[in-house]
């Protein structure tokens, strides 16, 4: 086994590794974290059935973004559907045989591709051409966009420009998943797209891409806007009260 394979194979588990523990540490941080007030933004829903529509809508439509801020609000959601397809189109190397919804997705995933690529680029557009939002950008976040929209490119060029065996990169994925490591191709675009992919893996727990946990744990959209029928009291509070 070449020099390579091995060392992408190992770079993959330690990737995964701090990926599943950073975002378990992070999301039990999130889940007690107290909550003190209730600051459900009204209009807000009485019952948990209209928290969990809302948190739908914030989810699939963006919906508090929309009211706030139209450019974000195409971008970015152009960025998240075009993922969401790429994601589909992806599920495809690690699973076999290939179920059927994501062989129809196949084309679309293309085009998720290249949307992806245009949501980022009006985003980072406006990192440089808003001055109050040029003034409140960092370095990170700069990286964070420049390490997408490379992993971005690095595709679509394997796409349209130099083909990889992408029967082989399932291989070695499969092999991953089964402990049964096998040979990945050399090719250097390959090896970018991946060696991208795997930082991605290790900044995401430490990065504000955490929002993606992290909007489930609002307070401002997670609570049921119901403060007289039912008293709020933060765990903590209620261990005081009964002192
Ligand atoms: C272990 C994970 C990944 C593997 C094995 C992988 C592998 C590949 C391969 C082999 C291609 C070329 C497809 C073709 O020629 O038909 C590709 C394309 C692409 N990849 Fe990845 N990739 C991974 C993760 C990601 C991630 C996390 C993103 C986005 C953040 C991404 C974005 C893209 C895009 C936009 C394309 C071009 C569209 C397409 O062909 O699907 N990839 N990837």
């Amino acid at each position: 086994m070449s020099f390579l394979t091995v060392l992408y194979a190992i770079l993959f588990y330690i990737a995964t590794a701090v990926l599943v523990a950073g975002l378990i540490r992070k999301i039990l941080q999130y889940a007690r974290t107290p909550a003190p007030l209730k600051i459900a933004t009204t209009p807000a829903p009485t019952n948990k059935t209209g928290v969990a529509l809302r948190l739908a809508r914030e989810v699939v439509f963006f919906e508090s973004l929309f009211k706030g801020n139209k450019w974000i609000w195409i971008f970015g959601w152009i960025f998240h559907f075009g993922l969401f397809l790429v994601t589909l189109r992806h599920l495809r190397y690690f699973i076999d045989p290939v179920w059927l919804p994501i062989e129809l997705v196949q084309p679309f995933g293309i085009y998720g591709g290249m949307a992806m690529a245009v949501g980022l680029v009006g985003l980072w557009a406006r990192r440089f051409l808003v001055d109050r939002v040029r003034y409140i950008t960092g370095t990170s976040d700069h990286l964070i966009l420049a390490l997408l929209v490379l992993i971005g490119l690095t595709g679509l060029m394997m796409k349209f420009v130099v083909h990889v065996d992408v029967i082989s990169v399932k291989l070695f994925f499969r092999g991953l998943l089964t402990l049964n490591i096998s040979p990945l191709p050399a090719d250097p675009l390959l090896l970018v797209h991946l060696l991208l992919v795997v930082t991605l893996m290790i900044v995401f727990p430490f990065s504000k891409l955490l929002h993606a946990p992290g909007l489930f744990f609002s307070p401002t959209r997670n609570q049921v806007d119901n403060p007289r029928e039912k008293r709020h009291l933060a765990s903590w509070a209620k261990s005081l009260e009964q002192e």
